[in-house]
């Protein structure tokens, strides 16, 4: 992203098209000008900030009494993060717009991104609601963390060729990550025109080969949450070593580089063939001791009380400052040097 001031009374110079993550496959045509976004808490909120720095008109609704101040007091509250990370050449939050009819939120929109409720029944009575009202061309995502979109899709009966999810991770204005899943009747235009558009905004997309209960980040999160909890329920860690092992060791790395990419510049000349041959054997053993934990009411409250011990005397809202400004500091840099 090139950094640029916000001037909201510019007209709007050019719409996105792909350039940053997609440099081999030239996108001459506008991805999108415009863009709805469906439900306005935490995740639509935060989207809706970072399409408005991209340049993009919003139009967002929600049907919550006041979500119109929230939403114009959530982008503000994000909108010096958003442009310190470069806004895009006329953006401004002079560019969003809301209203609590659905169907004229997602008329004229280009791409919707649905950040209702997590429940089927919500999702299949919003995205019937959008069926029936989006452009046919309209590319329909909802920002589903478990719902698969065959599922979401079974909604629409008149396009559900346009719908995919794309999962964004908490808070999509400043982490890059989005996992573009499309759904058993999904087309494939619209999954090139997804990635287009997800990268065409700064964001990493990433496409799933699979429908797979939370895609694949949350999964490979919780896989290690698995381990961590049973690490504490075991009594071999505290809370407050497991959170140092992972913060002040391997996940320095990992926020550079995949775990199979730093595996295999582990291994020398050798690569990850080497790695594999050496340490494959001893790692199954381990695989053959990780723990199953139940979560229990005894664990989640040994779990939380670990947490309390470890921020004793540490005021949460100052952590989340100190940790994302670490955070923007990692992605000035990591935007600097060229990575897979
Ligand atoms: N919170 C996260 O960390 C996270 C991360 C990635 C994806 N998601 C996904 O994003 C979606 C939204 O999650 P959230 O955390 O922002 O929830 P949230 O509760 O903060 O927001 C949901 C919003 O939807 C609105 N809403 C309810 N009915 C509606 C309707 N008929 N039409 C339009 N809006 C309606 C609510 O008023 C509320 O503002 C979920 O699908 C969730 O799985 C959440």
């Amino acid at each position: 992203m090139t950094g640029r001031d916000a001037r909201g009374d510019q007209p709007r110079e050019s719409p996105v098209s792909v350039t940053r993550f997609a440099p081999n496959r030239h996108v001459s045509r506008p991805v999108a000008r415009r863009v709805a976004i469906v439900g306005t808490g935490v995740i639509g909120a935060s989207w809706a900030a970072h399409f408005l720095g991209r340049g993009l008109d919003v139009v967002a609704t929600d049907p919550a009494p006041g979500a119109e101040q929230r939403l114009r007091a959530d982008v503000a509250a994000h909108w010096p993060t958003v442009a310190s990370l470069g806004l895009a050449e006329g953006a401004s939050t002079d560019r969003l717009t809301f209203t609590a009819d659905i169907a004229e939120a997602v008329a004229d929109a280009d791409v919707v991104q649905e950040n209702g409720p997590e429940r089927v029944e919500v999702k299949h009575a919003l995205f019937a609601a959008l069926d029936a009202a989006a452009r046919p061309d309209a590319i329909l995502a909802s920002s589903s963390s478990m719902l698969p979109p065959s599922l979401i899709a079974q909604a629409c009966t008149e396009h559900p060729e346009r719908v995919v999810v794309g999962h964004p991770f908490n808070p999509p204005h400043i982490v890059p990550l989005v996992e573009v899943v499309p759904g058993e009747r999904t087309s494939e235009d619209v999954v090139q025109r997804a990635m287009d558009f997800y990268a065409g905004v700064g964001k990493r997309p990433i496409r799933l080969r699979q429908e797979v209960p939370g895609h694949i980040a949350n999964r490979l999160q919780a896989a290690l949450w698995r381990e961590a909890y049973s690490l504490v329920e075991r009594g071999v860690a505290t809370v407050a070593d497991v959170d140092a092992a992972i913060a002040h060791g391997p996940g320095l790395r990992w926020a550079v580089l995949g775990p199979f990419v730093n595996q295999h510049l582990s291994g020398g000349p050798g690569g990850l063939a080497h790695v594999l041959a050496h340490l494959g054997p001893p790692t199954e053993d381990i695989w053959h001791d990780l723990g199953d934990p139940a979560l229990t009411p005894q664990l989640a409250e040994q779990l939380v009380a670990g947490v309390d011990e470890e921020l004793a005397g540490i005021d949460p809202a100052d952590l989340v400052a100190r940790r994302d400004a670490v955070l923007h500091a990692l992605l000035a840099a990591k935007a600097g040097i060229d990575l897979p």
